[in-house]
């Protein structure tokens, strides 16, 4: 049996299948390499390109590959771009995963993890937030995760399909081992643009806002190391093979780091004191979110190992280091065959 990792070849998604490989899994990888990359896919895994909306080429692989379980990490992610253009992300983060769900209804599969984001909860009133919280996304983004969120609560209770739902908070760092990390070519993440900013690929950084009522006046975040946030997907993995029922879980480590505490991280790692500009707020940033990550470590039985945020650092440093040294601007000439 083998499991099916849909966004396979992107950032979390390819750390996912790294970590299904090294407990011995089989995997196989669909992706339509619209933001992924071919060379992000280990030697061991199969690899599928295609879409998820692609029905037919769905029902091949779940027949011909004798699937387990999917984990669907493929979506879009960018919140402002998802306000310019709502529709594409309700096609492919809404009604694709629908078109998944339904062939795996059909298919007989009965366990299903889901990526889902902080940014179903839009700008919460409490902190740390429980993920009984009423959701209430403020962006188009949010509101097509929420969507799918619904439909597996609701194929489950008609169809008896198990699912996990991961609510991630923010994600960074990179695979301690250096194979693989966040490779976008445009950054849009504080973390990755803060190294980018000490690495002297980019005249300094700015930061947006420092009039939030937080202790330092900028906004604070979880942010969850990315080897830990799939170890959470293995145990969820474990969780349905032992017949745990549908569960909606934060993925953070319930620790608020705020942008200034976290530009000081970056300077102090690098020991570069690159220029930061404190400019006006971004709009849609709230000021605070802070997982309660009681359920994930107590149902899923989730262990952290990569809490320290200078490791996390450091990693992306590398990441980035060698994504700038070793591969073409869109990362494409990277490979396993690299050192
Ligand atoms: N920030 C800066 N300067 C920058 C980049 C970011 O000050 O150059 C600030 C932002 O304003 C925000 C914080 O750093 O206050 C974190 O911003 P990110 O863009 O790294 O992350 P977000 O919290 O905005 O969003 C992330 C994911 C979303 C997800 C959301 C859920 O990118 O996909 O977490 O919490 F929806």
């Amino acid at each position: 049996m083998s499991i099916l990792v849909t966004g396979g070849a992107g950032y979390i998604g390819g750390h996912m299948v790294l970590a299904l490989l090294d407990a011995g899994e089989k995997v196989v990888v669909l992706d339509n390499l619209s933001t992924g990359f071919r060379w992000a896919i280990p030697p061991g895994a199969v690899f599928v390109e295609g879409d998820v909306g692609d029905r037919a080429l769905v029902a091949e692989i779940l027949a011909k590959h004798g699937i387990e379980a999917i984990a669907h990490f493929a979506a879009k992610i960018v919140v402002p771009e998802s306000v310019i253009d709502p529709l594409a992300y309700y096609l492919n983060n809404a009604a694709k995963a629908r078109d998944l769900i339904d062939c795996a209804v059909k298919a007989g599969i009965k366990q299903f993890i889901f990526s889902s984001t902080a940014a179903i909860y839009g700008e919460p009133s409490v902190s740390p937030i429980l993920e009984d919280v009423v959701p209430a996304p403020i962006n188009p983004y949010g509101r097509s995760k929420l969507m799918v969120e619904w439909m597996l609560a609701d194929a489950d209770r008609a169809y008896g399909l198990s699912t996990v739902v991961l609510r991630y908070f923010n994600v960074a760092g990179a695979d301690p081992r250096g194979r693989l990390g966040q490779s976008s070519p445009v950054a849009t993440h504080l973390i990755k643009i803060a190294v980018q900013a000490a690495l002297g690929h980019r005249n300094g950084m700015e930061v947006f806002g420092t009039d939030y009522p937080t202790p330092d006046g900028s906004c604070v975040r979880d942010y969850i190391q990315v080897t830990d946030l799939v170890a959470a997907h293995l145990q969820a993995l474990a969780y349905l093979r032992a017949g745990g029922k549908s569960i909606t879980c934060n993925c953070g480590y319930g620790r608020g780091l705020s942008v200034l505490e976290i530009v000081d991280v970056v300077k102090s790692v690098s020991g570069v004191d690159f220029p930061v500009r404190i400019v006006g707020r971004r709009e849609g940033d709230p000021p605070s979110l802070i997982a309660d990550a009681t359920r994930v470590r107590e149902v899923l039985g989730w262990h952290p190992r990569h809490e320290d945020v200078r490791g996390m650092v450091k990693q992306a440093m590398d990441w980035e280091r060698r994504l700038h040294n070793v591969g073409s601007p869109n990362g494409d000439e990277l490979s396993y065959t690299h050192p």
